[in-house]
């Protein structure tokens, strides 16, 4: 039975990977913040770990409680949007703040965890189409659009380092879907959203590694 190590589940496309790769029979381990967040997450499928990003000693820790457990995906998908981050009122904390959890966070789960992935295995991390240099046509959302550039820079390295030992990495861009972090108005439900980003790993080669991926198949610019 292959194993899955999804971080961030407590919610939106987190919760929505952990239901359908256990409706599909993978044994699925999945972090949340709290154990008050767990009951969801244990009901949809999953044996519940606790991980706070934005602590790197609970990430060591989680990378402990996995030392006897190889993985066949660890998938990221905790992420911020952050706030105060338009032209002219850029926070210089919050800034910081989105760089460590959406870029800085899922490098440091990749270095702690990389020794349980071993031979086709996969990193993913949940990226986004905001950052694309080349897709920016809107401006705006520095803090966020820098954090997601930065984390597809890191996915792109993540698969040059880790070849060697055969794994693959890719940074998935879900579209705009409707959870807490894409708000009423978007177009496409988890479901559909997750159901792509997971055909998008089943069909990850080396000539696709480290690349950005929409959820509908396209490999995106950089
Ligand atoms: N929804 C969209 O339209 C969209 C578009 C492009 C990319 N994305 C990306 O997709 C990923 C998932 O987003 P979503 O839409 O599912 O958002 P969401 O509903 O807001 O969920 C965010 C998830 O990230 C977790 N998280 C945040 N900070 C964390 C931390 N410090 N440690 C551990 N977990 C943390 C949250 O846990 P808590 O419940 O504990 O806060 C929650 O499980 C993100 O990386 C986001 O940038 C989303």
């Amino acid at each position: 039975m292959p194993t899955i190590l999804i971080i961030g589940a407590s919610r939106g496309l987190g919760l929505e990977f952990v239901r359908q790769y256990a409706a599909e029979g993978w044994r699925v381990l999945a972090t949340v913040r709290n154990i008050a967040q767990g009951r969801a997450v244990s009901e949809a499928g999953a044996e519940v770990y606790i991980c706070d990003i934005a602590d790197l000693a609970s990430v060591q820790r989680l990378a402990a409680d996995l030392a006897q457990t190889g993985l066949d995906i660890v998938l990221h998908s905790a992420g911020i949007y952050g706030e105060r981050q338009q032209f002219g009122a850029v926070d210089p904390d919050e800034f910081l703040r989105v760089m460590r959890i959406d870029a800085l966070a899922p490098l440091k789960v990749a270095e702690a965890l990389a020794d349980r992935l071993c031979g086709a295995r996969i990193f993913a991390a949940v990226s986004s189409n905001m950052g694309s240099v080349s897709d920016n046509t809107s401006g705006g959302s520095y803090a966020y659009r820098a954090a997601k550039a930065a984390l597809n820079m890191v996915i792109k390295g993540l698969a040059v380092d880790l070849a060697p030992r055969g794994i693959l990495t890719v940074a998935l861009s879900p579209g705009w879907v409707r959870t807490d972090m894409g708000g009423p108005d978007a177009p496409l439900e988890p479901p559909e959203a997750v159901a792509g980003m997971r055909k998008v790993l089943a069909g990850l080669t080396p000539e696709t590694s480290g690349c950005l991926m929409h959820y509908d198949g396209r490999r995106l610019d950089w």
